[in-house]
C-alpha cells in the first residue's frame, strides 16, 4: 500500500494535490481506499492526461472544415453488400464463414464496459429486457446466437466447434454482469468459453486541468472508451487467450443492438475471402443528417467520421445514380485478424486518437458537500474501438440491411429513437417477417386471421406479434418445415419446445 507520503508526492508532481484536501476527515477505511486509488495513478501520465483534457476541452468544437476537403468515400472494390450480391455470392461467404467457425478459428468480442449513462439503468446494458413476450435480456439473446451458429457450423462440418465469448467490462459492470452468467448457469455456455475481462478506468477531470472529486475519498472515475479495448486486451493477455485456442478471428461488437448477428459467418467469410485484416460492418445512411459515423477514408486513411465533424454540404453530397456519397454508417460491428489486434496493441495503441465528451459529473465541493451540477462541468476523455480502420494493411466494409441488422438501445422510453420500444419493435418486426415468408397465417385472440402486412411502420407494433428464439432459427433458416400453412395465434412465441410441438403436428 502506498504511504500518505508518497502519494502526496505522486499527486504534486502531477499538480493534483487538492485531492488529498480532506485527509483529515477521512476514517481509516476510507484513507486506505483513496491511497489505493492514487496508487493506480502514474503521476506523469496523470499529468499528461489532465493537460491533453483541458487542450482537447478548449479545441472541442463542431465542424471547422479541416476534414472535409480530405475525405472520399471507400472505393467500391472493398465494399461487400448483402443488398447488392446475388444468393450465390451470399451462401460462398457464409460457408466461408462457417468453415472458419467448424475449425474452431473464431471468436466473438462483446464490448460491455459503458455506463448506458442514457438508458439511466443502474444495472449494465446486457442485463436489459425490452419487454419481448420471452422475456430474454440483450445477454441471452447474444448467447442464444452463439449457440446456434455453433450448431450451424457442427452440423454442415460434422463437428463439435465453439465460438469463445470474450466479454469486455469495466469496474461499472464486471461484478454484475459475472453475477448475472452464475446466476443464469451461462445460458447454456461452457463457462471456460465466456472470458471476462475489465477495461481501465481514468478520471474525469475539470476545465481547470484539476481531477475531480466525487466523493472526500473518491475521484470520479470512467472507462477509457470503447477502444480501451486495445489496452485491455494486452492488461489481460486477451491476444494470448487466443492464441493458446487457435483462434484467428474476431468479431467485435456492441451490447446494444439487438439485431446483432453473433459471429455473422457471412461477414466472417467475406473479410477472409478477401484477405482483410480489419472490416466494419456498415449501412447506408438513412438521410444526409442522421448523426451516425461514417466509414471513409482521409488523406487515404480509413477512418470513421462523426457526423458533427463534417459540414453539412459534405454529408448532403451525392454520387452520379444520386445515392450520398458519404453513405456508409458505421454501426459498431468489427472483424479483426488476431495478427492485427496484436500489431495495434503493441504498436499502435498510444496512438490511438482522443475524444472528448463534456458532461456533468457529480463533485464535492470545497466545504465537502455533494453537488450534482446543472451545466456540465467535466471533461471525459475515451478512444474509440474504430481509430484502428486507419493502421489496416487491408480494410475492407460489408454493407447490411437495417432491419435485418441494426437496432441500438441507447435510450429510455420517451425519447425519439433507439428506446426499449424501438428495440423490441425492431425485433418483433424481423421475426414477423421470416414467419410470412415461410408461409406462416396468423391468428387473433378470437382466431380470426390477421391479414399479412409486407411493409410496416416503425412507430408501430407489427400487426401480429411473433418471436423466434435464436435457439430455433438465427437468420431465418429452417422455418419452412416448422411454419407453413400453420395457424400461428398471436402472440406467437417459436421456441424450441414450440418447435418440437410443429415438428410433431407436421
Ligand atoms: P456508447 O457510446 O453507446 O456508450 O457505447 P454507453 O456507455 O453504452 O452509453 P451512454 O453513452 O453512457 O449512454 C457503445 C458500446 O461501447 C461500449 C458500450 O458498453 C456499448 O456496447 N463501451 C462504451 C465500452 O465497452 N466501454 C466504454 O468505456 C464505453
Amino acid at each position: 500500500m502506498l504511504s500518505f507520503e508518497a502519494a502526496k508526492a505522486r499527486l504534486e508532481t502531477a499538480g493534483q494535490s487538492h485531492v488529498l484536501q480532506f485527509w483529515s476527515e477521512l476514517s481509516a477505511e476510507e484513507s486506505s481506499a483513496l491511497l489505493e486509488e492514487i496508487s493506480l495513478l502514474k503521476p506523469e501520465e496523470l499529468l499528461e492526461h489532465c493537460r491533453a483534457a483541458v487542450e482537447a476541452a478548449s479545441r472541442h468544437s463542431s465542424a471547422d472544415g479541416r476534414l472535409d476537403a480530405r475525405m472520399e468515400p471507400v472505393p467500391p472494390e472493398f465494399i461487400g453488400s448483402v443488398r447488392k450480391s446475388d444468393e450465390e455470392r451470399l451462401k460462398m461467404w457464409g460457408d466461408e464463414g462457417l468453415l472458419q467457425i467448424s475449425q474452431d478459428r473464431v471468436a466473438v468480442l462483446l464490448l460491455a464496459g459503458g455506463q448506458g449513462t442514457r438508458l439511466g439503468v443502474p444495472y449494465p446494458k446486457g442485463m436489459y429486457n425490452v419487454g419481448l413476450p420471452s422475456g430474454k435480456t440483450l445477454y441471452q439473446i447474444q448467447a442464444e446466437g452463439i449457440q446456434k451458429v455453433q450448431e450451424l457450423a457442427n452440423l454442415k462440418h460434422g463437428c463439435r466447434c465453439t465460438i469463445p465469448w470474450y466479454i469486455m467490462t469495466s469496474e461499472f459492470t464486471l461484478g454484475p454482469t459475472e453475477k448475472f452468467f452464475r446466476d443464469s448457469e451461462y445460458f447454456g455456455l461452457c463457462p471456460s468459453n465466456v472470458v471476462m475481462f475489465e477495461q481501465r478506468m481514468i478520471p474525469a477531470v475539470g476545465f481547470d486541468g484539476k481531477i475531480i472529486l466525487e466523493k472526500k475519498n473518491k475521484i470520479a472515475m470512467a472507462p477509457d472508451g470503447n477502444g480501451g479495448l486495445y489496452r485491455a486486451l494486452v492488461d489481460n493477455k486477451i491476444i494470448e487467450d487466443m492464441e493458446r485456442r487457435g483462434l484467428e478471428y474476431l468479431h467485435v461488437y456492441c451490447v446494444d443492438n439487438i439485431l446483432v448477428k453473433m459471429a455473422d459467418p457471412v461477414f466472417i467469410g467475406f473479410c477472409v475471402n478477401k484477405g482483410a485484416d480489419c472490416g466494419a460492418k456498415v449501412l447506408d445512411k438513412a438521410y444526409p443528417s442522421e448523426p451516425v459515423g461514417v466509414v471513409c477514408r482521409v488523406d487515404g486513411l480509413y477512418q470513421v467520421i462523426e457526423y458533427s465533424e463534417i459540414q453539412p454540404e459534405t454529408a448532403e453530397l451525392r454520387g452520379p445514380g444520386g445515392e450520398l456519397l458519404f453513405s456508409a454508417g458505421n454501426i459498431c460491428n468489427h472483424f479483426f485478424t488476431r495478427g492485427f489486434l496484436k500489431e495495434v496493441a503493441e504498436k499502435f495503441e498510444s496512438q490511438l486518437k482522443q475524444h472528448v465528451a463534456i458532461k456533468k459529473v457529480p463533485f464535492v465541493d470545497g466545504e465537502g458537500n455533494l453537488v450534482k451540477p446543472t451545466k456540465p462541468n467535466g471533461i471525459k476523455m475515451e478512444k474509440f474501438v474504430f481509430d484502428v480502420f486507419q493502421f489496416s494493411n487491408k480494410f475492407v466494409a460489408f454493407e447490411v440491411l437495417r432491419e435485418e441488422e441494426f437496432s441500438p438501445l441507447k435510450n429510455a422510453d420517451g425519447a425519439p429513437l433507439d428506446t426499449p420500444t424501438t428495440a423490441r419493435r425492431s425485433l418483433l418486426a424481423q421475426h414477423y417477417r421470416w414467419a410470412l415468408a415461410a408461409g406462416g397465417n396468423f391468428l387473433d385472440e378470437q382466431d380470426k386471421p390477421i391479414p399479412p402486412k409486407h411493409s410496416m411502420t416503425k412507430n408501430k407494433d407489427p400487426p401480429a406479434i411473433c418471436e423466434i428464439s435464436p435457439l430455433v432459427s438465427y437468420f431465418g433458416e429452417g422455418l419452412e418445415k416448422l411454419l407453413k400453412q400453420k395457424n400461428l395465434k398471436s402472440p406467437f412465441l417459436l421456441d424450441e419446445n414450440e418447435a418440437k410441438n410443429l415438428v410433431q403436428t407436421t
